[in-house]
């Protein structure tokens, strides 16, 4: 049996005989509002897995480096063993979510530049948003490690609008979260994929709610959500050659 190093709510990392070397099991569950809300959806872990390690794969190919090394079996991906940095960076290109109940700016609305923001990865403390100042008193990052996130996550978020707008999807915003290897070379790590972004159909008219194909279908109680997974994975694999 291997190894279990840690157990997240949609992941278990296990140890691989190489200490560098990380295996990534993904669950099925649905969690949403820090764990509050709770299922298990067949054959979400699978997709959530393929669809990562595609978009993980395409990235890499773009000059963006992060822990990925490759998918192995059904759900499961081999990663870099990194140490996690405790902040999520979240980049958005429409309004949406908590950034509507924030500031009151209609859902919709499309931003005049990505917007970037960091939230603490706490969930005891509901994920905080942080700024600045936030940051440094706590040690997390120093101002030009700060800065040199935001720039990696507005780079991503211009090759993750191509990418998702060739699938006829408009990247509402997403997540993605960092991580330091030995060297101290800082990854992108963790996972991309709909659990972690908003995706909106472009080839639906109507509301939000008509056109999401992400975890918001759980949020929201909208159902359809491993349906909705699959076609996000049948529009990236059409769009993306595969992999030599
Ligand atoms: P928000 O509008 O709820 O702040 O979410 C912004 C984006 O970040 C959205 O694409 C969902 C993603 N996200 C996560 O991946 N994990 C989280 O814990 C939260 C709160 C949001
Ligand atoms: N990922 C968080 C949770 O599982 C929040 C969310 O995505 O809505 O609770």
């Amino acid at each position: 049996m291997a190894l279990k190093r840690y157990e997240g709510k949609a992941k278990i990392l296990y140890a691989t005989d190489d200490p560098q070397v990380l295996r990534v099991y993904y669950k099925d569950d649905a969690t949403a509002f820090n764990a509050q809300k709770r299922a298990e959806i067949a054959g979400k872990g699978a997709l959530g897995c393929r669809i990562s390690s595609l978009i993980f794969a395409y990235l890499q190919r773009q000059g963006i480096p992060s822990h990925f090394l490759q998918q192995v079996g059904d759900r499961e991906m081999l990663v870099q063993a990194v140490e996690i940095i405790p902040l999520e960076v979240v980049v958005r290109n429409v309004a949406a979510g908590s950034l509507c109940r924030r500031l009151g700016i209609g859902e919709g609305t499309i931003l005049a530049e990505p917007l970037v923001e960091f939230y603490l990865k706490n969930d005891a403390l509901g994920d905080p948003l942080l700024t600045d100042a936030h940051i440094a008193l706590l040690g997390i990052a120093t101002p030009s490690e700060k800065q040199a996130l935001e720039s990696q996550g507005l780079v991503i978020n211009r090759h993750l609008q191509e990418l998702f707008g060739a699938c006829d999807l408009t990247l509402v915003d997403f997540k993605v979260e960092f991580g330091r290897d030995r060297q101290g070379q800082v990854l992108l790590a963790d996972e991309i994929a709909p659990d972690t972004c908003r995706l909106w159909d472009r080839r639906v008219e109507g509301t939000s709610t008509a056109r999401s194909l992400d975890k918001d279908r759980f949020r929201q109680d909208l159902g359809g959500l491993a349906e909705a997974y699959q076609e996000v994975w049948q529009r990236l694999r059409s769009v993306i050659p595969p992999s030599p």
